[in-house]
């Protein structure tokens, strides 16, 4: 099956309670069981009835097979939060005194974890531009149970090459994460060029609608079972079925929505290039992406994210904050609506990311000093782009 069929049907079950053909959310916490099952996580397995729902919830079963689909993956845990799965998976792959390669450039929240919580519990998370192969390379001398990646990466919309990456950590031993939410499964299915793990904040593209938080891992039936009973179970991060049930409802227009948004995007990058206060705009899809063959390889859609600069930035944040439209000056991303945010290097640098001075001046070839991140939304291209040059041409 096709990838909007698998959006639609992938996971539902045949005939669903009064003929009803849509999945019905179950809030139920608890199940009725036999005698016989077991009260402890231990002894679940993938084929055990529903009996609690931190355990297992038929809608989110669905989500979790849907995803699994889409991903080309056999399997799937979902979490209350795409933070809730990168954790999770993190601590699912680390011992006490371990060490794992974190990409130097990833969502601020996974640097910080690195920097905070896994240092101290004595595991090492080391950043690594995980686009320079010899510098992965480099920093798999000394043993890494896990790789953590994302491809394009947040907020630069730097890339990564998976399988390259991945062909490297394993020579080594070492287990490939990626996390691919700016991309979506229609542009690249990271398990098939070699990757062990996808991972995927539902609460962007997948929900689509910025009204549910979500997270998803996908990989083997048997490493998700493991996650399931020793991180989903325990730490306890379950999503919850009536967000399951929202974000499985906006999977079914993912494909049609991505499609849309990079139309939106290239519209809005080629317009922004050639406005004369723009002095760079990073998106996939444009030649002047400094990695756009690898973008073309690796993505059979560039996305609706984008990121520009401009000499003075503060000035313009104002006159967004005044006069935009259609825009909203908001983190996030990935939703129907438009968003933007501004991003500057030093105060990022300073409080998330601390990289290294050669690390620093790769994120500065792809930011400057500062970069307005924005997630082209789904309303029609030629309002979005009057609403910029509302703000960006002299007043
Ligand atoms: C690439 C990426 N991964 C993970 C997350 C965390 O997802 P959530 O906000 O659903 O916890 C984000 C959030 O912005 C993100 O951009």
């Amino acid at each position: 099956m096709q990838f909007s069929t698998l959006a639609i049907h992938a996971g539902e079950p045949g005939g669903q309670a009064a003929g009803s053909t849509i999945s019905p959310i179950h809030m139920s916490n608890t199940f009725l069981v036999d005698p016989e099952v077991s009260f402890s996580a231990e002894n679940l397995g993938p084929e055990s009835p529903f009996i609690y729902s931190r355990w297992g919830n038929p809608v989110v079963q669905v989500l979790e097979q849907k995803v699994a689909a889409l991903e080309g993956g056999e399997a799937a845990v979902a979490f209350s939060s795409g933070m809730a799965a990168v954790t999770g998976l993190l601590l699912h792959n680390v011992q006490q005194g371990g060490r794992v390669l974190v990409s130097d450039v990833a969502y601020a929240g996974v640097r910080e974890f690195g920097n905070d919580l896994l240092h101290s519990l004595g595991i090492e998370a080391e950043p690594v531009n995980m686009s320079e192969l010899d510098e992965v390379e480099a920093a798999l001398q000394r043993p890494a149970s896990l790789l953590f990646l994302e491809t394009p990466c947040n907020p630069i919309l730097r890339l990564t090459d998976i399988a390259a990456v991945s062909r490297l950590a394993h020579r080594y031993g070492a287990r490939v994460a990626v996390d691919a939410t700016f991309a979506t499964p229609l542009a690249t299915r990271p398990l098939e060029l070699g990757a062990d793990y996808v991972i995927h904040s539902l609460t962007k593209y997948f929900g689509g609608h910025g009204d549910a938080m979500g997270g998803i891992v996908v990989g083997s039936a048997a490493e998700m079972g493991a996650l399931r009973q020793r991180v989903g179970i325990h730490l306890g991060a379950v999503l919850s079925p009536f967000n399951a049930w929202l974000i499985n409802r906006g999977l079914a227009t993912l494909p049609l929505r991505m499609r849309q948004h990079e139309a939106n995007a290239l519209q809005l990058a080629r317009f922004l290039q050639d406005h004369p206060r723009v002095e760079a705009v990073v998106y996939p899809g444009l030649p002047s992406h400094p990695q756009h063959q690898l973008a073309k390889k690796q993505m059979a859609c560039f996305s609706g994210m984008l990121t520009f600069r401009v000499a003075q930035p503060q000035p313009l944040i104002r006159r967004m904050q005044q006069h935009f439209q259609l825009f909203h000056y908001a983190v996030s991303l990935g939703h129907h609506k438009s968003l933007i945010f501004y991003i500057p290097t030093d105060e990022l640098q300073q409080s998330s990311f601390r990289l290294p001075p050669e690390n620093l001046r790769a994120y500065r070839r792809f930011a400057g000093e500062g970069i307005f991140r924005v997630s082209v939304g789904l309303e029609d291209a030629d309002d979005l782009c009057r609403d910029l040059r509302r703000v960006l041409d002299p007043a």
